[in-house]
């Protein structure tokens, strides 16, 4: 598998810490300096829709393909406004796709679950143009009177085409259930034969030192198999592209790594934490921005709840954006 077309989309609306102020007991201070978030994009009148379908068309375009020329269509997200119809089948007909099309959970760690499953399609002969579209709006499911979870998301939708290539090194993922460290749950209608009394929804609850904690363990011992199975070492890496959920998570593996920092791009400065959508939002703007030369080596991690995480080694294949 190779990557041969990338797009993202973010919110217009940029909310700096110093803004949150004005409703939260918080300060730029404990935000920048406890996650490294400055600004995140926060929806408002457009919607999650409208982000995915810009990042999609932006990946189809690079990509050179026409929506018809789309197999199969993977969309990663959390949550959006409809249960049902899957938000890929919303951005299909949008954008004027017919694939089949299906919408992934696998919280943060949902592009490089995408990557799997697109490989497997792909590998089997199953479709030659895949696309894998990252579309989230944490900041929808925060409770927005609580500093420890609402400073820390930001919403954004980041895409790429997949083909056959010799792209993909290696991939890993892992799951080790523990549903209570980070949850978000939704109120369902009672029945005439089950009455929960009033259902409520909860907006999301994190154990964060525990979520902490799980992201740097994992996130080293995933690297360390997807650098072995793919045969390259941390000094052979070009860059390691990891979910933007803390700056010091960010810190702490590298750290662990010993590489140095310029092999860590990060945008959670400006973003904050998009969910899925980090890590091909990333990739999309170090693309367009000519950082990935050809054959360089990429080596993505992520985490999320479940507890699930991935990563995998690629080697870059240039993308022509003219
Ligand atoms: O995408 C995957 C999902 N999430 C993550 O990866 C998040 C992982 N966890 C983290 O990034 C960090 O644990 C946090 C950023 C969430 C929290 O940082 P921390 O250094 O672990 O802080 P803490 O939770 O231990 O809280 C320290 C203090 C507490 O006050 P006391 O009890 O010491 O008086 C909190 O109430 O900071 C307080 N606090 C805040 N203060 C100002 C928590 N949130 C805020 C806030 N502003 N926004």
């Amino acid at each position: 598998m190779k990557i041969i077309g990338t797009g993202s989309a973010v919110p217009s609306k940029s909310v700096s810490n110093e803004m949150l102020t004005g409703f939260l007991n918080t300060s730029d201070e404990w935000i920048s300096t406890r996650t490294g978030i400055r600004t995140r994009r926060i929806l408002t009148n457009e919607k999650l829709e409208d982000l995915a379908v810009d990042a999609t068309r932006a990946a189809l375009e690079s990509a050179k393909i026409s929506p018809d020329e789309v197999d199969f269509f993977i969309c990663s997200n959390v949550s959006n406004n409809y249960v049902t119809p899957s938000l890929s089948a919303i951005v299909q007909e949008a954008v004027g796709s017919h694939a089949p099309c299906i919408d992934l959970n696998g919280a943060c760690a949902g592009f490089i679950y995408s990557l799997d499953f697109a490989d497997a399609y792909l590998q089997t002969d199953r479709a030659k143009n895949i696309l894998i579209l990252c579309a989230e709006e944490p900041t929808r499911f925060c409770d927005w009177h609580q500093r420890e979870t609402s400073v820390l998301f930001g919403d954004g939708a980041g895409a790429v085409v997949v083909t056959k290539g010799d792209g993909l090194q290696s991939l890993h993922l892992t799951a080790s259930p523990d549903k209570d460290v980070i949850y978000y749950k939704r109120r369902l209608e009672n029945t005439p034969y089950e009455h929960r009394g009033v259902d409520v929804d909860e907006p999301l609850v994190m154990q964060g030192r525990e979520v902490f904690r799980m992201a740097v363990e994992s996130s080293q011992k995933d690297l360390d198999i997807v650098m072995t199975k793919a045969g390259v070492t941390s000094e052979q890496v070009d860059y390691f592209l990891l979910h933007q959920a803390n700056m010091r998570i960010i810190k702490a593996i590298r750290e662990q790594i010993k590489q140095p920092e310029e092999k860590f791009p990060t945008n959670i400065e400006r973003y904050g934490n998009t969910s899925s959508a980090s890590i091909p939002i990333l990739l999309d703007e170090l693309s367009r921005e000519g950082k990935l030369k050809q054959d360089a080596i990429l080596a993505l991690s992520a985490f999320g709840a479940g507890f699930v995480t991935g990563a995998a080694v690629m080697k870059w294949n240039t993308i022509n954006y003219d």
